[in-house]
């Protein structure tokens, strides 16, 4: 166990293990190296580590043929050291040893955070480094669960109801001091998915630090457009409509799933969850003609079949739905003509794409 005298004069280091394959979030390569919201997933993870002042230094764990990411994270400037291991707990292991031989001492503070966790935020980094910079032990940021728990059988089915009363969700930064650390992973071994449960097997009771919901790892497919919508500033962007038969368009739009806004009977704003615009008593056939809304969709499917049934609702006022199909420039997309004349193309949202 450390002593006092250590705690005065501890620095802390980050340690981001950044050598897996990312299998779960399927095809696209690793997915730290991932585009989300404009940059990789790496760089919006370190440039959240790099504006905490107390992080002294940040090493990150590559895979030893690592060819992403000096590219991948252009403005970092701490160390990156290709020794990742087979298993997560194997890759930390490995930027442990690195650290103590750049000069990280026994009783120094490692805050190990996942690569693949870009949403986490500096005030939530600082809180889990308030809380245990006094500590003997360390810590870990987690959530308190939620949700019911189900344990399934070997398939899909439930096969019980766990009690979920005092239970947590473990997150990243986990937070010890190298020695401790150290002696923890070596002594559980590769197969621990985290750094608190080689700790608690040596008989130590990590600090749960309170996190904040949007701090998970990008694992699945989806997390990407998550990622993406809570990283994207907020602004708006709404086009102007126009349409022939004002109230046609308007029943039309509701039965797209549109909801009104606000109508002063010239003008419409229309809305469906983050989507809106402003539908307009007004008609030029050669801008109407010529007006594309382009629209990028996680739920192409679903928009496929509302454009069919309004296709057939609405044919007499000239509304026509294509099925989706992949086009030859790469998107898979659906078009939908308005009762104007407006032609909609509906893609699939392509996550990761730059
Ligand atoms: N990681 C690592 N070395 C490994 C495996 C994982 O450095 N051998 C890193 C990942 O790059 C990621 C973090 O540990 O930043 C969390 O692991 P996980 O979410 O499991 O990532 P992957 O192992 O890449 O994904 P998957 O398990 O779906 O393959
Ligand atoms: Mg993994």
């Amino acid at each position: 166990m450390p002593t006092a005298h250590d705690d005065r004069d501890a620095t802390c280091y980050a340690l981001v293990p950044c050598a897996g394959v990312g299998e779960r979030a399927g095809a696209g390569g690793p997915k730290q190296y991932r585009h989300v919201a404009g940059k990789t997933v790496v760089a919006h993870t370190l440039a959240a580590l790099a504006r905490v002042p107390r992080i002294t230094r940040t090493l990150v764990v590559l895979a030893p043929d690592d060819l992403d990411f000096a590219a991948s994270a252009p403005e970092f400037d701490g160390w990156a050291e290709p020794c990742g291991g087979a298993t997560r707990a194997a890759s930390v292991f490995a930027g442990l040893t690195s650290l103590a031989r750049r000069g990280a001492r026994p009783h120094d503070w490692i805050l190990v955070h996942d690569a693949a966790r870009c949403l986490v935020r500096p005030a939530a980094i600082d809180r889990l480094i308030d809380a245990g910079i006094d500590d003997a032990v360390g810590g870990l940021l987690a959530l308190p669960l939620a949700d019911t728990l189900k344990q399934a059988d070997h398939g899909n089915r439930v096969a019980a109801t766990l009690d979920r009363s005092g239970t947590w969700i473990a997150q990243t930064p986990q937070m010890f001091r190298l020695g401790l650390l150290r002696q923890a992973l070596a002594h559980a071994g590769d197969s621990v998915t985290d750094e608190a449960s080689a700790i608690e097997a040596l008989g130590h009771a990590p600090l749960l630090v309170r996190g904040e919901p949007d701090n998970f790892k990008l694992t699945w497919p989806a997390d990407f457009a998550l990622a993406e919508r809570l990283l994207t500033p907020d602004a708006e962007l709404k086009v102007f409509v126009p349409a022939r038969d004002f109230e046609l368009s308007l029943r039309f739009y509701r039965d797209l799933g549109f909801a009104v806004g606000s109508n002063d009977g010239n003008l419409a704003l229309m809305r469906r969850g983050r989507l809106a615009f402003f539908l307009q008593n007004f008609y030029l056939p050669a801008h109407a003609d010529n007006l594309v809304m382009h629209l990028a969709v996680d739920d192409l499917p679903a928009w496929a079949e509302a454009g069919a049934r309004l296709a057939a609702q609405y044919a007499d006022h000239g509304v026509r739905a294509s099925a989706a199909e992949q086009r030859p420039w790469g998107l898979r997309d659906m078009t939908l003509i308005d009762p104007t004349g407006v032609l909609w193309r509906i893609a699939e949202r392509s996550v990761g794409a730059p």
